[in-house]
C-alpha cells in the first residue's frame, strides 16, 4: 500500500482547476491528474446527485485505488472533485474498488469492494458498506461479507444494491471454480435476525458459459421488465459484437428471486465505441441516468494524455428507456442547458453528394440523412489531416467506427449492424478528446477517445457514394460544465 497523503493530493487538486491542457474535456467529467475509471456509488439523495468514481491520484497506472466525489443538482454545475476514499487498512490497502450507493435515512451510503492482497498475490475481497460525511469523504463503516462464497473465486466483486418488495438485496460480480462469469446475489436478512445478508445464490441465466468473469453488474427494475447489466471478459470477438478487450451489455427479461432464474433475451451490447466499460446506473424519479467510464482496461499505454498526466473521462449521464426489451439512451435532458444558442432544426442540403460544416470545439450536432440512391455514407470528424470516419452500408445494414485517420493513441475499427432502413440518424456529442454518438434515437451508442495532434476545431463532412436525398439538422456549441 503506497501511502496517499490526504492533504498534499487536496492541495494538488486545488491547484488542478480549472482543468487546462490540450485534451482535456469541457462538458466529460474527469480528473486534473491520475487515472479514472469505473463510475461508483452513484445516488440521488436529498436532492442531488452524487458520482464517486475510481481513482488513482497518483498515477496513469492501474494501482492504488481511491474513491473520489462530486455532486450536482443538474447536471451541469459540479462540486470540485475530491478525494473521497483511499485505501486504508489490512481490507482494502490493494485498493478500494467499485461499489454503489444508496440512501438510508437522509444519508448517503455506499457498498464497496475492499481488495487485499498476500504476498504471493492472493487475493481476499470483503463488501463493506460506508457513510458519505457532509466534507465529502467516506467513512469506511463495517464489513458486510468477508472473502468470497463457497464455490466461487476471489474475483468477487462490485456490490450493487437494489430493493425489491422493501427487502434489500445486492448483486456481485463473480466468477465460479469452473473459471465462469456470474453474478449471485445477497439479500437483506431482517434486523431481529442481527441485520446480515444472507447469500442467495446466482442469477441463473441463459449465459452459463460466457465469459470468464463478470464486473460490475446492475440490477435494474424498468415498468415492464428488468434488466441485468454486466461486463463479460474473456468473449470471443465476431464480425459485429464483442469487439473490445472486455465487454458491457444487458440482458432483459423477468428476474424471480424466489427461483433466482432470469428469463431473458440476447445479451446485447450498451456501446459500440472503443471507449467504453463499467456502467452504473442510478433511479431518479422514475428515471434510469447511466454513466460509464470512458476507457478500457489494460489499454492505458495507448492513451497519450498520460504523457500529460491524466487519463480517461466519464460519459455524460445517459436517461436510458426500455423499449420492447431494448435499452436506449439519450443524453440526459439537462444537458440541453450546455447549448451557447439556439439552432433551428434546418435544410443542411437536398440532392447532395457531400456536405460540410465547421464545427465549434465542444459542439453537439443531430443530423437527420435521408440516404436516397446511395448505398454508402460516410460521416467524418476532420482534424487538420486527422479524421474519425462513420461509415454507413446501407444493403449491409452495417455501421463502421474507423479510427485508424488519428496519428495519436488506439486505433482500430468497430462495426455493428444498425438497421436504419433509408434514413440515418446521428447525435454527436463532440468535446475535446471525447466523442460520444447515438445512432437512430439512441437504439445504440458509441463511445470513443480521440487525441487530435493539432488544436484545431473539428470539420463536419457527410459524403454519399450517390446523391442523398436530404440532410437535415441542428448544430450547437456546447459550454462546459461549471464548477
Ligand atoms: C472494472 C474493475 C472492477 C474493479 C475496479 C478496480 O473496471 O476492474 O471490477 O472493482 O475496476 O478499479
Amino acid at each position: 500500500m503506497r501511502c496517499i497523503d490526504k492533504n498534499q493530493i487536496e492541495e494538488k487538486l486545488q491547484q488542478g482547476y480549472p482543468l487546462s491542457g490540450r485534451w482535456h474535456n469541457g462538458f466529460h467529467l474527469e480528473m486534473p491528474f491520475g487515472l479514472i475509471n469505473d463510475p461508483n456509488g452513484l445516488v440521488f439523495a436529498n436532492g442531488q446527485y452524487h458520482i464517486f468514481f475510481q481513482w488513482n491520484p497518483l498515477g496513469c497506472e492501474h494501482k492504488n485505488k481511491c474513491w473520489a466525489y462530486t455532486k450536482t443538482e443538474d447536471f451541469v454545475h459540479y462540486s470540485r472533485p475530491r478525494l473521497a476514499m483511499q485505501p486504508t487498512d489490512a481490507h482494502d490497502k490493494d485498493g478500494c474498488y467499485s461499489g454503489c450507493g444508496f440512501e438510508e435515512e437522509g444519508c448517503v451510503r455506499v457498498l464497496y469492494t475492499c481488495n487485499a492482497k498476500d504476498e504471493a498475490g492472493v487475493r481476499t475481497p470483503a463488501q463493506r458498506l460506508g457513510t458519505l460525511l457532509a466534507d465529502g469523504t467516506v467513512r469506511k463503516d463495517e464489513i458486510i461479507v468477508p472473502g468470497e462464497a463457497a464455490g466461487y473465486t476471489a474475483h468477487f466483486r462490485d456490490p450493487y444494491v437494489f430493493v425489491r418488495d422493501g427487502r434489500r438485496y445486492f448483486v456481485l460480480g463473480a466468477q465460479n471454480e469452473a473459471l465462469q462469469g456470474r453474478a449471485v446475489v445477497y439479500g437483506e436478512m431482517a434486523a431481529d435476525n442481527g441485520g446480515n445478508w444472507e447469500f442467495m445464490g446466482e442469477i441463473k441465466t441463459m449465459y452459463p458459459d460466457f465469459g470468464y468473469m463478470w464486473e460490475c453488474p446492475n440490477l435494474l427494475q424498468f415498468a415492464d421488465g428488468d434488466v441485468l447489466m454486466f461486463c463479460p471478459q474473456g468473449l470471443t470477438a465476431e464480425a459485429y459484437a464483442y469487439q473490445n478487450r472486455y465487454q458491457s451489455g444487458y440482458v432483459s427479461g423477468r428476474l424471480n428471486l424466489d427461483s433466482m432464474v432470469m428469463e431473458h433475451g440476447a445479451f446485447c451490447e450498451l456501446d459500440r465505441g472503443f471507449d467504453f466499460y463499467a456502467p452504473q446506473v442510478l433511479e431518479a424519479d422514475g428515471r434510469h441516468i447511466m454513466l460509464g467510464w470512458m476507457g478500457m482496461p489494460e489499454e492505458e499505454a495507448f492513451y497519450p494524455s498520460a504523457e500529460d498526466g491524466w487519463l480517461y473521462s466519464l460519459t455524460v449521464p445517459r436517461e436510458l428507456t426500455l423499449q420492447d426489451g431494448v435499452i436506449y439512451q439519450q443524453p440526459v435532458a439537462e444537458l440541453l442547458a450546455l447549448r451557447k444558442q439556439k439552432s433551428e432544426q434546418q435544410v443542411m442540403a437536398i440532392s447532395a453528394y457531400e456536405y460540410q460544416s465547421l464545427l465549434p470545439e465542444l459542439c453537439e450536432a443531430k443530423l437527420t440523412i435521408q440516404m436516397g440512391a446511395a448505398e454508402h455514407v460516410k460521416l467524418m470528424l476532420v482534424y487538420g489531416e486527422e479524421r474519425l470516419m462513420f461509415c454507413y452500408d446501407r444493403l449491409r445494414q452495417v455501421m463502421t467506427i474507423d479510427r485508424n485517420g488519428m496519428k495519436l493513441g488506439a486505433r482500430g475499427v468497430r462495426s455493428f449492424m444498425l438497421s436504419a432502413g433509408n434514413v440515418l440518424n446521428f447525435q454527436l456529442l463532440v468535446d475535446k478528446s471525447a466523442v460520444e454518438v447515438f445512432f437512430q434515437d439512441g437504439r445504440e451508442a458509441a463511445s470513443m477517445l480521440i487525441f487530435p495532434e493539432t488544436e484545431t476545431a473539428p470539420q463536419l463532412i457527410v459524403q454519399g457514394d450517390s446523391s442523398l436525398s436530404k440532410i437535415e439538422g441542428s448544430i450547437w456549441e456546447l459550454s462546459s460544465y461549471k464548477l
